[in-house]
């Protein structure tokens, strides 16, 4: 099975940007551990990071037959896209959305996911394992 995990807008800076909140790993450092915890899982894994809501929407569309399943972090359009909750919808893949801080204890606008009704689930708050985490429940589904 084959998983696309998608990053959204900002998180390119991923290691210099505000680091008291998200840490020092770099984008980079995200994609090399999830490669890794992939191969251990038996999992192909492919990564998209966009900075644009329509590129990410296009990544979603073109992962219907090519991936088995979605990991999301859709940085701030996690708070304010239907279209990107609508494109979940549309593809009918599984989809498991994570974020590296914990969401629910920030500002008040964080606290809403538009993703989370597409999700099977969310992780937030445990930083780059996060990902990893979302890696393991995929492919605990897919063995299932
Ligand atoms: C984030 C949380 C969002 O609120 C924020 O806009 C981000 C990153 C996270 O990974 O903690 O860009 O998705």
């Amino acid at each position: 099975p084959s998983v696309l995990v998608i990053n959204g807008p900002n998180l390119n800076l991923l290691g210099t940007r505000q680091p008291e909140v998200y840490g020092r790993t770099t984008l980079a450092d995200v994609e090399d551990a999830c490669r890794t915890r992939a191969a251990s899982l038996g999992l192909d894994v492919a990564f998209v990071q966009s900075n644009h809501e329509g590129a990410l929407i296009d990544a979603i569309h073109a992962a219907r037959g090519t991936h088995d399943g979605l990991v999301i972090n859709g940085g701030a359009f996690t708070h304010t896209s239907i279209a990107i909750m609508d494109a979940v919808a549309s593809v009918e893949l599984p989809m498991i959305e994570v974020h590296l801080s914990n969401i629910h204890a920030r500002e008040p606008f964080r606290h809403r996911s538009y993703l989370a009704p597409v999700a099977i689930g969310q992780i937030c708050g445990l930083g780059m394992a996060g990902y990893l985490y979302a890696l393991d429940a995929l492919a605990q589904r897919f063995a299932a």
